[in-house]
């Protein structure tokens, strides 16, 4: 049981009861969460991830809620949203410190100012740095694992830092799960003149490519699949969607987005049913003309009585 009186004992923040986690997603879509907890700086994020630890009471971070299904019946577990209490980052010479909430777009943005090379391909990735460092989020080549030094978590109740050879990175994926990322920092690689002109072209093609690529106007969590790795190849999941025919294809009001296939689309008033209901379509029609599992890319929250291997396999 949570008890709000004794939980503000150890946290500082503000805790809320019953809120519209449709009002907190990218996707617009979710129901209510029971208690929601927004530490106020880094040291209460900490405290805060180490009071349910040592209770060993289960919770949910959200960042920026861009990469996440949240079910119509909402949230029991407690929610802690970060983007506030770890807002910080720095950057000194090719050494760049930022907190777990930072934006990533932001920091692309602000690290490339900076004539440092290493993150300006992550510009169009939604979410925070947390996020990304969760699922090693990566577009165009680079990965923001690249260039880390280390990464500052709470696991366990305890605070801890780990050197980047001490993270289990694959791709897409690492080995943290009931972990809290906290912090981060990296050393970027100095750009000349030159190699800063050539940079910004590219990165102003990709973020055009992204653009016309895919359906940024409208709310999405993101690529809902991982891409497939074959003969070590990869493949995009998007494509074999796509040649599926699936495009366009509606359950209520989420639709396959006819820009993207690996897309899906709140058209107004989607339900978690309706996208869990195009996701198992998906995965079936995949899986029967290109004898491929789909794995999700998105995380799915408050799902417990779906049977989730079916999902996610
Ligand atoms: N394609 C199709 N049909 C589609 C979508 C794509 O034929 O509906 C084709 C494209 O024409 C292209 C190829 O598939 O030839 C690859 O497409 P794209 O460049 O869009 O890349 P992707 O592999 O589908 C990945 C990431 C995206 C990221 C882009 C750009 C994953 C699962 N997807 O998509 O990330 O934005 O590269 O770097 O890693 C996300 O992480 O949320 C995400 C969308």
């Amino acid at each position: 049981m949570i008890s709000i009186e004794e939980m503000r004992q150890s946290v500082k923040g503000e805790i809320l009861i019953g809120v519209p986690m449709s009002e907190h997603t990218s996707f617009k879509i979710g129901g209510n969460a029971d208690f929601v907890i927004k530490p106020i700086d880094k040291d209460d994020a900490i405290a805060t991830a180490r009071y349910f630890q040592k209770k060993n009471q289960s919770f949910i971070v959200l960042g920026k809620g861009s990469n996440v299904l949240v079910s119509d019946y909402g949230l029991r577990l407690p929610v802690v949203f970060f983007e506030e209490a770890l807002s910080k980052y720095e950057i000194n010479g090719r050494n760049v410190y930022a907190e777990a909430g930072v934006d990533l777009q932001r920091l692309s943005v602000a690290t490339f100012k900076h004539n440092l090379s290493g993150m300006e391909m992550l510009a169009g990735i939604p979410g925070s740095l947390g996020g990304a460092l969760l699922m090693n989020a990566g577009a165009y080549g680079q990965e923001i694992y690249d260039n880390l030094n280390w990464v500052e978590i709470v696991g366990g109740g305890e605070k801890r830092k780990l050197k980047k050879k001490e993270i289990k990175i694959k791709y897409r994926e690492t080995e943290f799960k009931d972990e809290v990322l906290i912090a981060a920092e990296f050393s970027l690689n100095k750009l000349d003149d030159k190699s800063y002109e050539f940079q910004k072209k590219v990165r102003e093609e990709n973020l055009t490519k992204r653009r016309e690529s895919q359906p940024l106007s409208m709310p999405n969590a993101g690529c809902i699949f991982k891409n497939v790795i074959i003969d070590d190849k990869i493949v995009s999941a998007g494509r074999l969607i796509d040649q599926c025919g699936l495009k366009g294809l509606k359950v209520g009001q989420a639709m396959v987005s006819e820009k993207h296939a690996n897309f899906i689309v709140n058209l107004g008033n989607a339900k978690a049913d309706d996208v869990v209901k195009l996701i198992q379509t998906i995965k079936a029609k995949v899986k029967a003309q290109h004898q491929v599992s789909l794995a999700l890319e998105i995380k799915m929250m408050g799902f417990e009585d779906l049977n989730i291997q079916n999902l996610t396999g």
